[in-house]
């Protein structure tokens, strides 16, 4: 029996309300999520149990209890309090997935500020207009990541500390700051900032269309539906052994990477490597792995090698399997039952949404290629794209959109206030994706509405892309798009069009790849790059990025009567 029992029961019957009374959230005043995924799980007995197994990509081990994640956390919390660091104050945690990673991003919270995630591979150039639009005040960083930093500090006038966890001070700079969290004197007792359940909590950057990244605003509160998701999706248990693949930079790493797993007091095991099929095989086996959230890209990689490959290792441990960040594809769901003896269930949501909004259930038929049904308490339709109201014809492909008011919302974009207003219509909640309802109101994914590009479940912002691009002395406009590809669903391809006196050829790309790879992350590297004498534009002079993606697609080119030279 699934914890969610009967979806169709839940769904009528459920209300926030219940899920914050379960948790006892708010019990003497108390809303931090800090306190939630840590004092809590030791004053419920849970002290001794193991929070937390790490393993580094040299096979190093850590195990952290409930106890020692209270304690560090608090360690951490005392530490940036000690060093003028304030309630509101933005902390960015920009390392690899180390420990420090997730018992950092803890005791950000118990003190008050607010965690500000972001993936160690980011380029320079990524890092700093995510640390400048936040006025961020303090860094914590590992050594190896210290050179990006450094390169763009004198940039960021309020950025006043640099907190290396790896470092000796002896080899550290003005403003920068040693910390090893398992060698400073440990914080027994701290006074937990009780927060309010609207009291910001966590800022995530996701990529738009046009403009800089924004930051997405959550507040304490979400963990009420992280928790209950958790619960009834990933279908969490008290012995579970979890294993969530993404990074904490990108959202899936904290709402199901942190604080899902921690409020339902499970083990979690954490991998700090990259993909391979076989580590990964070996990593679930030793751990006797329950519970696996992963992401399309990676199944499809493991499909890639085969089934003769799963059959040399001991899964099943394996009771649970879901996945997110991408369209999954009806043969991933049945070559998992054929390997894993399970479906990996589809549960879609956002950066935006902070917790899980249509998923696929326990106990409820999953259809392969469907993304599944509402959650309880929320209300979730398709609009159509003119008048943005609800379509009620089953198959008519419209708007995703839910309704405002489920606990993990954002509350804001930083400082975009304009563009945070433009995702609302009509009183729904417009999610930039195109789907379809069937008759028995299952959601069926389209694609995206935008030319934000989805690779490997990583949204990239073509304006990122092409503004590294025309920064290039040869480049006089550029164009990003996704390009279709078999295991990242999308990889980005580049338009150019090269200034007057520059010719095209394989010094100059090598060149202006080189050039870029500085700025972005690597996910945002163009894997093809396309030069063309000038690029199609509306008349209003922006550029057409749907007729370039349309072409490399190999579908209708649509409408074109805003095209320049028509
Ligand atoms: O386009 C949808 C796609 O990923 C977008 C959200 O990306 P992000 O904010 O980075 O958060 C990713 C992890 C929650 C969505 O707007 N997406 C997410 N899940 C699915 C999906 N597309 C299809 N199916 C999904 N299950």
């Amino acid at each position: 029996m699934s914890n969610i029992g009967s979806y169709e029961e839940k769904y009528t019957s459920f209300h926030w309300k219940q899920a914050e009374d379960e948790l006892q959230y708010g019990k003497n005043g108390m809303y931090n999520i800090g306190y939630y995924c840590s004092d809590y799980l030791c004053e419920k007995g849970f002290g001794n149990k193991q929070a937390l197994i790490w393993e580094g990509f040299t096979g190093e081990v850590k195990n952290f209890t409930y106890d020692d994640l209270r304690i560090f956390s608090n360690t951490i919390a005392k530490f940036l309090q000690d060093n003028e660091v304030n309630v509101g104050d933005r902390v960015c945690l920009f390392m690899d997935k180390i420990p420090e990673l997730y018992i950092g991003f803890i005791g950000i919270l118990k003190m008050g500020g607010i965690a500000q995630p972001l993936f160690s591979a980011f380029g320079e150039e990524a890092l700093f207009t995510r640390l400048d639009d936040a006025k961020t005040k303090v860094i914590i960083t590992q050594k190896k990541h210290l050179g990006k930093v450094r390169r763009i500090k004198d940039k960021l006038p309020g950025l006043t500390k640099i907190i290396v966890v790896d470092a000796d001070q002896s080899s550290l700079q003005t403003n920068e700051i040693h910390f090893w969290m398992e060698k400073t004197e440990q914080v027994d007792n701290f006074d937990i900032v009780k927060a309010d359940p609207e009291m910001p909590s966590v800022l995530h950057y996701t990529s738009g269309t046009t403009g800089k990244p924004k930051g997405a605003q959550h507040v304490h509160a979400s963990i009420i539906a992280q928790y209950i998701t958790s619960k009834w999706v990933l279908d969490l248990r008290l012995d579970d052994v979890y294993w969530c693949t993404a990074d904490p930079g990108w959202v899936t790493g904290t709402s199901y990477g942190i604080i899902g797993p921690w409020v339902c007091g499970v083990t979690q095991v954490i991998l700090d490597a990259g993909f391979g099929t076989e580590k990964w095989y070996a990593f679930i086996q030793k751990n006797k792995v329950t519970m696996w959230y992963s992401a399309p890209t990676a199944i499809r990689m493991l499909m890639k090698e085969g089934l003769d490959v799963v059959k040399k290792y001991d899964l099943s441990s394996l009771r649970h399997l879901a996945s997110v960040g991408e369209p999954l594809n009806a043969e991933a769901v049945i070559w998992s039952e054929k390997a894993f003896g399970r479906p990996f269930y589809d549960t879609y949501w956002q950066t935006e949404t902070g917790a899980i909004v249509i998923t696929n259930f326990p106990g409820l038929k999953i259809k392969p290629g469907s993304m599944g049904k509402p959650f309880p308490g929320i209300t979730a339709t398709v609009l159509n794209p003119k008048t943005f109201e609800p379509i009620t014809t089953a198959g008519t492909v419209g708007l995703i959109a839910l309704k405002p008011g489920w606990p993990s919302m954002m509350r804001a974009y930083w400082d975009n206030k304009e563009t945070y207003d433009s995702k609302f219509k009509n009183g729904w909640y417009v999610c930039g994706d195109r789907s379809s309802i069937d008759d028995d109101g299952y959601f069926w994914f389209v694609g995206r509405d935008d030319d934000v590009i989805n690779t490997a479940g990583h949204l990239v912002g073509p304006f990122e892309i092409e503004s590294a691009l025309i920064e290039h002395e040869a480049v006089a406009e550029a164009a990003a798009i996704g390009k279709p590809d078999p295991v990242n669903m999308e990889v980005v391809k580049a338009f150019i069009a090269l200034k007057p006196g520059f010719e095209k050829n394989d010094d100059l790309e090598l060149g202006i790849i080189n050039f870029i790879r500085k700025r972005l992350s690597p996910l945002a590297m163009p894997q093809e790059v396309e030069f063309v004498p000038s690029l199609p534009k509306t008349r209003s002079g922006k550029i057409m990025r749907r007729l370039l993606r349309a072409q490399e697609w190999g579908e209708e080119i649509g409408d074109i009567s805003t095209l320049e030279n028509d």
